[in-house]
């Protein structure tokens, strides 16, 4: 019983690796979001940009609209006039009505769902890789992140088209390469490029939460934790100073 106690317990701490070296994998290029799953208005923001621009392609299945209310402080009018567009009702999950046989003769294949997104890419991931949109060669769409992604870019309207930049880098065997050394903006979109990482950002925070609601709570029941830790310390080294004073 001690041994699985122990094998859990080192488990548990090893976790936190292994999710990491995950992302790590995930290649390219992946910049620090600035996610802040605690900033209610950017999370507000971001189920906005979802239910406008990417839940017509990804569910998040596990997310019901009530829920959304409950946590981003939005009365039930509130997400029923600006962030349902189906007829789904207010206790339904987000999603969509497009079949999937359908969307995999469009797009080669089918849109995954987005519930766990947050977790299996990472923030990072997600706001990088709204950021890594590109017009290749082919004047067709890519992707830093996901080369040859069958997504096209739904935000180019905000962020506008970037065409790469590239550099030689020395490759093996004494060959070059060409990579990617940055985008140029070659036609600019309605957002400047701070506004649409803000846009990015929002969308990241907002699968952050979707992906574990109860973060939310978790993280806000942390804090108590610790400021009780801090007081319970404080308290026990008064107890301490009292005993001892008898001693000394
Ligand atoms: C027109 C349909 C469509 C829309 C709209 C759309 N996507 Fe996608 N998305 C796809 C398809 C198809 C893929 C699969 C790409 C692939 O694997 O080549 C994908 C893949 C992704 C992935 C990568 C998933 C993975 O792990 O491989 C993310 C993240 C993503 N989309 C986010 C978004 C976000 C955020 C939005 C809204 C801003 C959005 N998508 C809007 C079709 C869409």
């Amino acid at each position: 019983m001690k041994k699985l106690a122990t094998t859990l317990f080192i488990a548990a701490l090893l976790l936190p690796l292994t999710s990491l070296t995950v992302s790590a994998a995930g290649g390219a290029h992946v910049e620090h979001s600035g996610a802040n799953i605690n900033d209610t208005a950017s999370l507000q923001r971001g189920a906005k940009w979802y239910v406008n621009y990417c839940l017509g392609c990804h569910t998040i299945s596990y997310m019901r609209y009530n829920r959304l209310a409950e946590d981003l402080d939005l009365t039930e009018e509130m997400v029923m006039e600006n962030l349902v567009f189906s007829d789904a009702k207010f206790g339904e999950t987000m999603d969509i009505a497009m079949d999937e046989e359908q969307a995999k003769a469009w797009f080669g294949k089918t849109p995954p769902d987005l519930s766990l997104i947050g977790r299996s890419r990472g923030v990072d991931w997600v706001y990088s890789y709204l950021l890594g949109f590109y017009k290749d060669e082919n004047g067709g769409w890519n992707n830093t992140l996901l080369p040859n992604a069958s997504m096209p870019h739904i935000l180019w309207p905000l962020q506008g088209i970037q065409t790469p930049v590239y550099r030689q880098e020395a490759g093996e065997g004494g060959f070059t390469r060409e990579v990617i050394d940055h985008f140029r903006l070659t036609t600019p979109g309605t957002q400047s490029p701070e506004e649409y990482r803000q846009t990015a950002r929002d969308i990241a925070a907002f699968l952050d939460y979707a992906g574990e609601p109860a973060k939310l709570k978790r993280k806000g029941i942390g804090v108590w934790v610790i400021l009780f830790l801090a007081f319970f310390t404080f308290i026990a080294y008064l107890l301490k100073a009292e005993y001892w004073r008898d001693v000394h």
